[in-house]
C-alpha cells in the first residue's frame, strides 16, 4: 500500500434494547456486529466509487441523485468539504451487512466513506457528521443511535449509550449469550411512520418537558390517548435499558430476555412501530427451545428481530458477535 491507498472496514449494528429513545435523548444498548462495509481505493482529486451490489457509480462532483446509496456519497463529500476541505477517492465498496434490513448498513456506509475520504475528527465529530449525512440522504429525522453504536463499539461488549449526556459505557456480553438476528422484511424508514413518531415525541415534550427525564406519573398530564401511549413507551423503554444493563452485568440472561419481550410489547402496542410479521416472528422465536428473549430491533416497520439464545439452540437466523468499531 502507498500513502494514497485506503482500506477501511466499518461494522453494522444491532440494538439489543432501547429503541425509539435516542431522538428524545434517551438510552440504548447496542452492539456492532461481525458484518462490515469495506471501502478500498486510492486518494484522488474527485470521488468515483463503485459498489459490488449496485450498478450505479457514485461521482462527485456530479449531479446529486434523488435517492439511493450514491446520495450518501454526495452528502458525506459535501459535509467533509465544508469542514476539512476537498478530498477525493477512487475505489470500490463491498458489504456483508444486509441492506435495508435495519442493521445500519447506511450508517456504516456513511462512516466508512468519511474515514476513507480522510476524515480526521474526534468520535463525537464523526458521529455528528455521519448522522447529518444520513438525515440529508434519507430526509428522515433519525437520531444518533446507529452512528454512536458503530463508532463506540467494543469487541465482546455491548455499548450503553446515554444520548442526552453523550456518555458511553461498555458492558461485557457473557460468552454464553448467543445473539441471533432474523430478517423479517425489507423496509425504508422514509416510507414508514418514523417521522410521525419523532413529531409525536416533540408534541409530548411541549406538554411535559424532556422525555429522557420524565416519569410515569407525568402521563396523566397528557390528554391525547395516542400521545400518552407513545410517552409510556419511551419512559418505560429507558427504564428497561437501565434494568437490562444491570442484568447483563450480573450475567442474568433470563432477566435480560424478559426485558426484551417487554420491550417488543411496548414497541408494538404503545409505540405502534412493529408489524404483524414481526410480531409473528417474535412469537415463533419465543416458542423455540433455548430462546431467552426476542424483540424487533431498530426503527421497526419491518427489518429484523433480535434474539438472545442459549448456546447450541437450534434457532434460524444470523448468529452475530460484538465487534470493535472503526475508531
Ligand atoms: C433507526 C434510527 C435510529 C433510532 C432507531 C430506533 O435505526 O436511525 O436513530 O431512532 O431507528 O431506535
Amino acid at each position: 500500500m502507498t500513502s494514497d491507498d485506503v482500506a477501511v472496514a466499518v461494522p453494522g449494528r444491532v440494538n439489543l434494547i432501547g429503541d425509539h429513545t435516542d431522538y428524545t435523548g434517551g438510552l440504548a444498548l447496542p452492539i456492532a456486529i461481525d458484518r462490515w462495509t469495506t471501502i478500498t481505493g486510492t486518494r484522488s482529486d474527485r470521488i468515483q466509487l463503485r459498489s459490488d451490489d449496485e450498478p450505479v457509480v457514485a461521482l462527485v462532483p456530479g449531479d446529486e441523485p434523488p435517492s439511493g446509496w450514491t446520495r450518501h456519497v454526495h452528502a458525506i463529500a459535501t459535509l467533509l468539504a465544508e469542514r476539512t476541505g476537498w478530498v477525493g477517492l477512487h475505489g470500490t465498496i463491498t458489504t456483508t451487512i444486509p441492506i435495508g434490513a435495519g442493521l445500519s448498513s447506511s450508517a456504516a456506509l456513511d462512516i466508512a466513506l468519511a474515514l476513507a475520504c480522510g476524515a480526521d475528527m474526534t468520535p463525537h465529530e464523526l458521529i455528528a457528521l455521519a448522522s447529518a449525512a444520513e438525515r440529508h440522504a434519507t430526509g428522515v429525522p433519525t437520531g444518533l443511535l446507529d452512528q454512536t453504536a458503530i463508532v463506540h463499539a467494543r469487541d465482546g461488549h455491548a455499548t450503553v449509550i446515554d444520548v442526552a449526556s453523550a456518555s458511553i459505557a461498555h458492558v461485557p456480553v457473557p460468552p454464553d449469550a448467543e445473539i441471533v438476528i432474523r430478517h423479517v422484511a425489507q423496509r425504508t424508514l422514509a416510507a414508514s411512520g418514523y417521522t410521525q413518531r419523532v413529531r409525536e415525541c416533540a408534541a409530548i415534550e411541549q406538554q411535559i418537558g424532556p422525555l429522557a427525564t420524565a416519569t410515569l406519573s407525568q402521563l396523566d398530564e397528557i390528554d391525547d390517548d395516542v400521545l400518552r401511549r407513545r410517552a409510556r413507551h419511551v419512559i418505560t423503554e429507558n427504564a428497561r435499558v437501565r434494568s437490562a444493563v444491570d442484568a447483563l452485568a450480573a450475567c442474568d440472561l433470563v432477566a435480560f430476555g424478559a426485558l426484551m419481550v417487554d420491550s417488543h410489547r411496548s414497541l408494538a402496542e404503545d409505540y405502534a412501530v412493529s408489524t404483524a410479521a414481526m410480531d409473528d416472528a417474535v412469537a415463533s422465536a419465543l416458542a423455540t427451545r433455548g430462546v431467552l428473549g426476542a424483540r424487533m430491533t431498530g426503527g421497526g416497520f419491518g427489518g429484523c428481530i433480535v434474539m438472545l439464545v442459549e448456546p447450541g439452540s437450534e434457532v434460524d437466523g444470523w448468529r452475530v458477535r460484538p465487534v470493535d468499531g472503526p475508531c
